[in-house]
């Protein structure tokens, strides 16, 4: 509570010694112990961050034997010493001792005297403390194995530690205020009960009334959206207790979840705490910059997976607005691997285990506006237990449904989650009549993708009975190190780990947004643009544009801008912007487009919001104003015999027909390439293409030269195969003048049937490493695969080779521009090659080989040429790491086809 009682931070440099066993005299709690040869240690942070021992990631595995309530006996114990002085004035108030945080176990003791021990490392603990008059000496001894470990095997890495704060407070006499605030047709009603007599005030809504007693006056709802809170005080004679209220009431009607009687859509993330250097001790700067980030990026919900976040984060929710799903510390998910034998979830002896967490989750967040509903915890499967935590949760606040993934025959939850569900059982599930669904884990964000987002969303935008989902998850946990820049499992040497899979954020380490993140933010609009033509009616206008927009979700006012680009980049229109109302007309001009011409209309912020500036974006789309000219040139250029092989236009040829300079500069020849460096994606514990691709040979391909031919055109024949199979791809190369350079077209014939997806259709080549620029008009900025992209647009765009590459932690396959119509790829001095006709661009300083093997962003080192792949398509990504794979919509197989661009010198 925000109380006015006085309290102090024990926040700092304590004293610190680390053993390995748990098992040690307690001689250390004696106030007058000897600690001088002890190191110090940061309060709060997490030991294994700070150079003591190391951290360990294991998702689903408890790294201990199986065996509860047990903790082995190789158990790293931490020994704090910190002395303080009892401020002056606190006379005989009686004073808490406060843990915020403490992983997994600690044991207390004030100048010798033990207060006790406690368990549950993301919720608080309090010890009533009698602090001697002038200094004292506070001990305490934490454990990172304890018998709580069972309850804790959430994905993420073990960091024991005192992770966040702790606190003296002299107490006054308000032990509870829980504020109950409904909203009901333009009306709120507050009701806020106390532990104590108590006066409540809000002062902005004219409320002076005893605790206790309802009052019922007008007010502005609180939501997400519009987060109005109220600034009120409750106050005996010597304490005043703050407290911010938003009005709202969560109700279920009809099988819809709703706020405030409107449908509730979540567009959320799961958010774990991470910071790559504190771990889950998160400075309060980053909390509030994840808050800002995914109010930017059009998430309006979190999922505080899984265990209740620090206290200030729900404040920024509240402030900002996000709707909450405030989850319990609590996982079993190791017993799986023993049939959920001896699962705690349905064992006596750890019922009251589970309602304590139960309580002390729902005590400390009960005032929060943002949180609309509770959940029990995650991945433990059912049992007793966690029906006795719901029945508490109700009989204590009915106010909010209770949420838990794991009741797969809802019988104590208020609404039907589940976690990575297909499109197509999503779609069903929302047919059906039932409780509200929603996905509390969908489009699992590792690496590259995840794909199919847009196809999910407008799934939750369909059906009233689902509520919408949290993408899994927020942020990569990667910590920083060294040598990896980011590591991950196995990177301190831990005998047991689950490698990458806890690197499947939609922001990288650093926060900063992963292309992923930016499909969200275009998935998650508020509102759904769409440009129009007006037809009939308007015959003053040909082709005159009208803007449609669809309100979703409720947004603050919005302006729009319009601008038009072409192939050049410029037009003589000018830019434009209107504000409400929403439909209007797109002005005319006379422009004159050179290729292609886009009409792009952004709506963005009217007016500063707390969470951005007027003019951040919120929602966009494009639609095409002129086609581009049909590019079909042609040439009179013969490829004429050399000694070395063929000379034909700008290109050089040996005597196999492959191509060996281009313009002056030293190329390879193009070969057909169907590999692609695995994404997380492509290799899912249940959907794994990579092994198939492996046993395909696709990543050691190789090319048989059966003919080459020279008559109006250059005509090489290949058979490309690899070892000990006899499936493979019959390919003619056929170079043809085309104006100053050269037509291309591949024409691929399987060989063999191929009913499996491949992963791609291209050719790849190398280029001198001078090459640097790639200027493109297509899809862009970012990268795009067949199911990925939303956030991409049409125009043109420059970067650099090294700026095209996205720094997945785990390298893997990215980088691709998807719809390209052209692209010029010079050096330094304007020399290189332009690329007509529409294809999919990679350029990067390595190969697919390279990026496959590579398993840190270190690995990646520039080689002595300069990779172009040119594809005709590629395998969707899917969200296949966790959940289902990739759309059959967006599946590649091998097919008879054949692709041509023209290759152009650049000087
Ligand atoms: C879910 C689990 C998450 C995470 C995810 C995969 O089953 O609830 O904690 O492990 O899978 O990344």
């Amino acid at each position: 509570m925000d109380t006015d009682a006085p309290r102090v931070s024990l926040d700092g440099d304590w004293r610190f010694r680390l053993s390995p066993v748990a098992d040690l005299p307690a001689d250390f709690a004696d106030a007058a112990y000897d600690d001088s040869g002890w190191d110090t240690l940061a309060v709060p942070s997490h030991w294994p961050l700070r150079g003591y021992g190391n951290p360990w990631y294991t998702n689903v595995v408890y790294p201990f034997p199986v065996d509860p309530p047990h903790p082995p006996e190789e158990n790293p114990t931490g020994d704090y010493r910190v002395a303080f002085d009892l401020p002056e004035g606190w006379g005989d108030r009686p004073v808490v001792l406060r843990f915020d945080g403490v992983e997994s176990c600690a044991k207390v003791w004030l100048n010798g005297v033990e207060l006790g021990f406690f368990t549950g490392s993301r919720l608080p603990a309090e010890f009533d403390v009698t602090p001697a008059p002038g200094r004292n000496v506070l001990a305490v001894r934490v454990h990172q194995w304890s018998a709580a470990s069972y309850l804790e095997d959430q994905d993420q890495w073990w960091l024991p530690g005192i992770f966040r704060s702790v606190t003296l407070e002299a107490r006054g006499d308000l032990d509870d205020v829980f504020v109950h605030a409904s909203y009901l047709d333009g009306q709120g009603t507050l009701l806020v009960d106390s532990s104590v007599p108590a006066t409540v005030s809000v002062p902005s809504l004219g409320i002076t009334t005893p605790a206790g007693t309802p009052v019922t006056v007008a007010v502005e709802p609180w939501s997400a959206e519009l987060p109005r809170l109220y600034d009120a005080t409750v106050s005996t004679g010597t304490e005043t207790v703050r407290l911010r209220i938003g009005f709202r009431t969560v109700s279920i009607e009809d099988g819809v979840l709703l706020v405030n009687g409107e449908p509730l859509r979540l567009r959320g993330v799961n958010r774990h705490e991470f910071h790559p250097d504190h771990g889950r001790a998160v400075p309060y700067e980053t909390m509030l910059e994840d808050v800002l980030l995914m109010k930017r990026h059009n998430i309006n919900a979190v999922r505080t997976s899984h265990y209740p976040p620090h206290p200030a984060f729900l404040d920024l929710c509240d402030e900002y607005g996000l709707w909450v799903i405030d989850e319990c510390d609590l996982e079993t998910h190791g017993f799986t691997f023993s049939g959920w034998e001896k699962n705690p979830s349905d064992v006596p002896e750890w019922r009251d285990a589970y309602l304590d967490r139960m309580r002390r989750t729902v005590e400390r967040d009960k005032n929060h506006p943002s949180i609309v509903l509770w959940s029990l915890g995650n991945e433990s499967h059912t049992g007793a237990n966690l029906a006795a935590m719901a029945e508490w949760t109700r009989s204590r606040d009915s106010s909010r449904p209770v949420h838990y993934e794991g009741d797969a025959d809802c019988a104590y939850v208020d609404v039907y989650s589940r976690m990575y569900a297909s499109h197509a059982e999503v779609d069903k599930i929302g047919q059906e009549p039932g409780i509200p669904f929603l996905q509390c884990e969908y489009a699992h964000a590792m690496g590259n993708g995840p794909g199919g987002l847009a196809e999910y969303v407008a799934l939750f935008d369909k059906y009233p009975r689902i509520a919408g989902g949290f993408v899994w998850e927020w942020i990569d946990h990667g910590l920083r190190h060294p040598r990896f820049e980011y590591a991950y499992g196995g990177d301190y040497g831990e005998p047991l780990h689950d490698g990458n899979f806890v690197i499947d954020g939609l922001l990288f380490p650093d926060r900063t947004p992963s292309p992923g993140l930016l499909d969200l933010k275009k998935a998650y609009e508020p509102i759904r643009l769409s440009i129009v033509e007006y037809l009939g009616g308007r015959p003053d206008q040909p082709g005159g544009r009208r803007i449609v927009v669809e309100e979703l979700r409720p947004t603050p006012p919005l302006r729009f801008e319009w601008s038009v680009r072409d192939e050049s980049g410029v037009v003589d229109l000018p830019d434009g912007s209107m504000e409400l109302p929403y439909s209007v007309r797109f002005p005319q001009g006379p422009a004159a487009f050179t290729g292609e011409a886009w009409l792009t209309v952004r709506a963005v912020l009217a007016e500063d919001q707390p969470w951005a500036p007027a003019g951040h974006e919120v929602a966009w789309t494009q639609t095409q104003l002129s086609k581009q000219a049909p590019f079909a040139p042609t040439g009179s250029d013969r490829p004429l015999g050399t000694d070395a092989g063929f000379s034909f236009g700008p290109g050089e040829f040996d005597r196999t027909g492959r191509l060996v300079s281009f313009g002056g500069l030293a190329v390879g020849a193009p070969h057909l390439a169907l590999y692609r460096a695995p994404t997380d994606n492509d290799r899912g514990e249940y959907i794994n293409l990579h092994d198939t691709w492996h046993a395909l040979g696709l990543h050691r391909l190789t090319h048989r030269l059966d003919s080459v031919s020279a008559g109006d055109a250059l005509v090489v024949r290949e058979r490309t195969a690899a070892a000990a199979l006899a499936r493979g791809a019959r390919v003619t190369y056929e170079w043809a003048s085309a104006g100053d350079g050269l037509a291309l077209t591949v024409n691929v014939e399987p060989d063999g049937e191929w009913p499996e997806p491949i992963p791609k259709l291209g050719v790849v080549l190398p280029l001198p490493a001078s090459i640097d620029r790639v200027a493109w008009f297509g899809r862009g900025p970012g990268e795009a695969y067949p199911d990925t992209g939303l956030a991409t647009w049409t125009g043109r765009f420059e970067s650099s080779v090294d700026d095209l590459q996205t720094p997945y932690v785990k390298p893997q396959e990215n980088g691709r521009r998807a719809d390209v119509r052209w692209a010029e790829l010079t050096d330094a001095d304007g020399r290189g090659l332009r690329i007509d006709g529409s294809f999919g661009l990679t350029v990067r300083r390595w190969t697919d080989a390279d990026l496959a093997a590579a398993k840190h962003r270190n690995e990646l080192v520039p080689g002595d040429c300069v990779w172009l792949t040119i594809d005709c398509g590629q395998q969707g990504i899917g969200t296949g790491s966790c959940g289902p794979g990739t759309l059959s919509q967006y599946e590649l197989t091998l097919r008879k086809t054949a692709f041509t661009v023209v290759l152009s010198p650049l000087s």
